[in-house]
């Protein structure tokens, strides 16, 4: 989604502007600019396209000013553009401003401004806010600003720009990330860490409603109600390197590879020297659990199918019954839910704005709520009642793919954890899970020496227009997120299916020219799965089979496997998405496709 910069200090505005650009390119974008104070006026340079474009115009036309704001945009009001895209500025560029967000009353308040005599050159949302501003100066910059935000509605995080005042930005979001990062002579701004990460170690994270009053020797923030307010810096501890691709051809493999390394990160924490699971930071007890009737899960695209996943662990252990939401459906769907639900909400970056709009909606019906997220300190994890992260750290790639597999083992844990306080499952089965963690990282590394034969693999399928990705139980929903990766990386259309219920219609696609991906780990329906590949099989179909390195049997009925090691069968799904990760990276690379950062799609999407 857009992406935020801001600079005021005494270097050279457009070096870190483009540098902290560059830097969040990964989030989606289709058109860039920056807005630079200087000869006494706000200069302002856009482009369409990739951020070279923009830098090329900086080349034929340098900016040499020491303040100045830069954005890269993902179109929603109007298509991507020179002139839609940001910085946009009043009728006489004295406010300059970038947004990420919508703007929702814009229209009704651009009508009256167009009656009021101003004239609008973009179709953007945005380009209203600077013209209120005009209209509502008061002489006073954060005055002004305050004036404009009491009359638009919708979420936000906005930087200004005054060409009476070029010493000052000022910020403020809703609903949209911002940080500032603290600098000697200079401060930053930024709607993502890694834009400042090479620039300075020390942030301020704003919450909703606050204002950021920003020159090169101060930052005073201020509350919804004006007073000041004392933020506490917080410390960015992961290293540059870890945002760069580090030797690997692309971020999504650079990632594909983390997994043993963020998989273990994220369960030693959660492990006591007895065998046992934790949770430091949940104050739950075997009463508060028995407080809890049901519980719903609500995400989007890849943590959505984590939830899917986590419904048969909590179910088992638990026995509590869980319903697990698509986020932008939830709150349209006159949701049952009470003060004894537990709403767990599961994102990577904390930001998607469905998933925070369902979760407030939970709240709002009196749920409690967790959130997991990798995003300390962001909107999610501190809408929640409380958070627990997936210690991946920065998933650049807009592909999920560690962030994914260390969703799957917090919400394994957080299963066990429960069972193991309401004692609905035997303190022998958390020992042997316990132990199956503790070797989880190996059994990854194993799988991922497959990264060839996937290779071989996607050069066949790349001819292929249509692919089905099969599983029962929670095989089917690892296949979801199989499909839903080979889908956003190589253009091609799959589609997963309950095993089972493809003679009910969709068997009639099936052809000698549609691969099948099966995925056969649960024993208890592995016989019915076996006659379901044969089902496909008899219409020709090449079967790549998914499953363990012990089961001869899958051997006989499929065309091909991919063999992963013989692990527990709540392990598995961990494991088997692996081959499919790196199956659909590589069908994107042999098609051409530019993997990190896939046509039509942002990494944090923070858009209705
Ligand atoms: O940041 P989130 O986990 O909330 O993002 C949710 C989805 O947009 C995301 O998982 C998306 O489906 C992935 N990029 C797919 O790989």
């Amino acid at each position: 989604m857009c992406g935020i910069v801001g600079y005021v200090g005494d270097g050279k505005a457009s070096d870190f502007l483009i540098e902290g650009l560059r830097r969040l390119e990964y989030r989606g974008y289709d058109s860039s600019g920056i807005a630079v104070f200087e000869n006494g006026k706000i200069e302002i340079k856009k482009k369409q396209g990739r951020l070279i474009n923009l830098e090329n115009l900086i080349k034929e036309m340098p900016v040499s000013g020491h303040i100045g704001i830069g954005h890269t945009r993902w179109a929603t009001h109007g298509k991507p553009s020179d002139i839609n895209a940001h910085p946009h500025g009043d009728s006489h560029n004295r406010f300059v401003v970038v947004h990420n967000g919508i703007i929702e009353n814009y229209m009704e308040l651009k009508k009256k401004l167009i009656q009021k005599g101003h004239t609008f050159k973009s179709e953007t949302d945005t380009e209203v806010v600077a013209h209120l501003a005009e209209d509502l100066d008061d002489g006073d910059f954060l005055s002004t600003i305050k004036k404009v935000l009491s009359v638009i509605d919708g979420s936000y995080s906005l930087v200004f720009m005054d060409a009476e005042q070029p010493d000052t930005l000022i910020c403020t979001k809703k609903d949209n990330p911002l940080i500032i990062g603290l600098g000697e002579k200079e401060n930053f701004i930024a709607s993502d860490i890694p834009a400042v990460i090479n620039y300075t170690r020390r942030i301020y994270i704003l919450n909703d409603g606050e204002i950021a009053v920003v020159k090169k020797d101060s930052v005073h923030v201020y509350d919804a109600d004006g007073l000041p307010v004392s933020k506490k810096v917080q410390e960015i501890t992961w290293s540059a390197e870890a945002a760069e691709k580090n030797g690997y051809p692309h971020f999504m493999m650079k990632e594909i590879y983390e997994q043993p390394k963020a998989i273990y990160d994220t369960i030693h924490i959660h492990l006591t020297k007895d065998g046992e699971v934790k949770f430091d930071n949940l104050n739950w007890t075997k009463n508060s659990l028995e407080s809890i009737d049901n519980i719903l899960i609500t995400a989007c695209g890849t943590a959505y199918h984590a939830g899917l996943v986590a419904k048969h662990y909590i179910e088992q252990f638990t026995k509590i019954p869980v319903q697990v939401e698509i986020a932008s459906e939830y709150r349209y769907s006159k949701p049952l839910t009470t003060a004894r639900t537990l709403c767990i909400v599961v994102s990577q970056s904390g930001e998607t704005i469905d998933t925070l709009a369902a979760l407030k909606e939970a709240k709002r019906l009196g749920a409690q709520s967790i959130a997991i997220t990798n995003s300390i300190g962001s909107s999610i994890a501190r809408e929640s009642d409380a958070a627990i992260y997936t210690l991946a750290g920065p998933e650049i790639a807009v592909a999920s793919t560690k962030a994914y597999t260390t969703q799957l083992v917090i919400l394994l844990l957080l299963s066990l954890y429960m069972g193991q306080l309401k004692e609905t499952i035997s303190k022998e089965l958390v020992h042997h899970m316990v132990e199956e963690f503790k070797v989880l990282p190996k059994q990854i590394e194993k799988v991922l020496t497959e990264n060839k034969h996937m290779e071989k693999v996607a050069q066949r399928f790349i001819q292929a227009e249509d692919i089905f990705y099969l599983g029962r139980s929670i095989d089917y929903a690892i296949a979801m997120e199989g499909a839903l990766k080979l889908k956003e990386i190589s253009y091609i259309h799959a589609e997963a299916y309950a095993a089972g219920e493809l003679k009910h219609g969709t068997l009639a696609l099936i052809t000698p020219d549609t691969p099948i991906i099966a995925v056969a780990t649960q024993e208890e329906v592995m016989a019915k799965m076996y006659s379901n590949i044969e089902e496909v099989r008899a219409r020709g179909a090449e079967v790549l089979g998914i499953g363990y390195d012990d089961d001869a049997e899958l051997e006989k009925y499929t065309t091909e496997i991919v063999k992963i090691p013989r692990v527990d069968e709540f392990i598995s799904p961990i494991l088997s998405v692996i081959p499919m990760q790196l199956l659909a990276y590589y069908t994107g690379i042999k098609k051409g496709n530019d993997v990190d950062k896939p046509r039509n799609l942002a990494k944090s999407v923070t858009v209705e």
